[in-house]
């Protein structure tokens, strides 16, 4: 049964109750990585009050050798069994806040990224939402891409062989605190989606390491293997991670105006604006691998044109249809992130990006209703749709210049999380592919 809990208190009270014995400690490295280490519940008291020291030195991004000592502070409104390591005494998680020595938060840690975005946003008194869709494989191994089932979009029963899985990975979440909305079978053979209910973003960020923590290790108790790799598999669709996004003020969804056509605020179009305009420099941080973008390639549903609509999925920004009473679910969904995106950069810099149009009151372009992908490059001109970037180098390119990226994610995750990609591209670029051993061998 999941846990709300707030205070350390609370925190203590349900340690006797449920007879936990050890509380792993959770975070993530720059690019998303979830990272772990364990504690006694003896250790707790002055976990929750100094925090528990570490080596940062060894955590991507994070510190050099020369300035390694790091400080976990577990937030204890995260406190949550973990339903598969309940045995005679039971083992609980809590994310933490990763702090320096002195006890000022550390600018390397993505989760304080996310919070110093947030508090941007609390000086209007506005809380973020998030609803992200996150797509996934599952494959016999993690040694290729054998398929479970040769299933489609919303498939059932023999051909959607992980309807037991994807069972299973539901009840997990639904143990740890995590409101499922619904489950399908994806478009690709072997690939999932599991609807999150939306949350304010730091929650949700949360949620989504929680959630591909969980989605692999049920997987893995099944034998197989969950993968958010972007694309796996040439000629199928990829993995996306559309992200709907919205602003309330209390109760009250600021980005809805009932007299507007598109019931759109003034606020809710500037916030679609500044996405729009800032959406290649943004790129490298929601697609940040090389295989990223072998998915956003015309013809598979992924966004490959910047521009917007209601209704077309072709878009870069979809705002969903209005239904009468139900303003608070106006919202704006960004179709190009995918889910090995690292989610607490990837919340930070889509907010930065609408903010940007809120606080510059940016025009938004009009709505582009006709299918994007199908238009000759001269009609795309004429209407002034441009491409995302078709590479990491060139998202790197557009990042490395960006004022707004460096803001949002501040001066050192960004030069450790361009230094990572490019990096990550030279030992690409340098690599030489089977494919161009099939197709250069022969010829050349
Ligand atoms: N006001 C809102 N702000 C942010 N996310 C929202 C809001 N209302 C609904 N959502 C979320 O939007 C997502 C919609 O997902 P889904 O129905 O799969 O969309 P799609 O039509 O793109 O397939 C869900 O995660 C839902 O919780
Ligand atoms: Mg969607």
């Amino acid at each position: 049964m999941s846990q709300h809990l707030k205070t350390k208190d609370d925190v203590f009270a349900a340690i006797d109750k449920h007879n936990v014995r050890f509380v792993r400690i959770w975070f993530t490295d720059i690019l998303g990585v979830p990272k772990s280490f364990s504690i006694n519940t003896s250790e707790l008291e002055g976990a929750f009050d100094e925090g528990m020291g570490f080596d940062g030195s060894s955590i991507k991004g994070f510190a050099r050798i020369d300035e390694s000592d790091m400080v976990a502070k577990p937030d204890p409104t995260t406190f949550q069994l973990i339903p598969w390591r309940q045995q005679e005494k039971g083992v609980a998680r809590m994310f933490c806040d990763i702090l320096q020595p002195d006890g000022k938060p550390y600018e390397g840690d993505p989760r304080y990224v996310l919070k110093k975005n947030l508090a941007r946003l609390n000086e209007k008194g506005y809380t973020f939402y998030v609803g992200p869709e996150l797509e996934f494989f599952y494959f016999k191994n993690d040694q290729g891409t054998e398929i479970l089932d040769k299933g489609g979009y919303f498939d059932l029963t023999t051909l959607d062989a992980a309807s037991d899985l994807r069972r299973d990975t539901i009840l997990t979440l639904d143990a740890m605190g995590v409101d499922v909305e619904y489950s399908h079978h994806e478009v690709a053979p072997s690939q999932h989606e599991i609807d999150l209910r939306y949350k304010d973003a730091l929650t949700m960020a949360d949620q989504c390491m929680t959630y591909k923590i969980v989605v692999k290790e049920v997987a893995t108790q099944h034998g197989y293997h969950a993968t958010f790799m972007p694309k796996p598999i040439y000629g199928q669709n990829g993995s996306g991670m559309h992200v709907h996004q919205s602003l309330f003020k209390g109760s009250k969804n600021m980005m809805f105006d009932a007299s507007d056509s598109y019931h759109l605020s003034e606020e809710g179009k500037q916030y679609i604006a500044g996405l729009l305009k800032h959406a290649p420099e943004i790129t490298a941080v929601c697609n940040q691998w090389v295989n990223s973008y072998k998915r956003l390639v015309p013809g598979y549903e992924a966004p490959v044109y910047i521009c917007w609509a209601r209704r077309n999925r072709s878009t870069l920004v979809r705002v969903p249809m209005y239904k009468p009473g139900k303003e608070n679910a106006t919202r704006v969904e960004f179709r190009s992130p995918d889910p090995a995106a690292n989610p607490y950069l990837c919340f930070s810099v889509l907010l930065a990006a609408g903010l940007a149009g809120i606080n510059n009151k940016y025009d938004l372009p009009t709505p582009i209703e006709k299918d994007v992908y199908h238009m000759s490059d001269a009609e795309r001109d004429k209407l002034g749709i441009y491409s995302l970037p078709g590479s990491l180098v060139e998202a790197i390119h557009l990042a490395e210049n960006s004022k707004l990226l460096r803001e949002a994610l501040g001066d050192h995750v960004f030069e450790n999380f361009m230094a990572s990609k490019r990096i990550e591209w030279d030992n690409y670029r340098m690599n030489v592919s089977e494919w161009e051993i099939k197709n250069y061998l022969p010829l050349l």
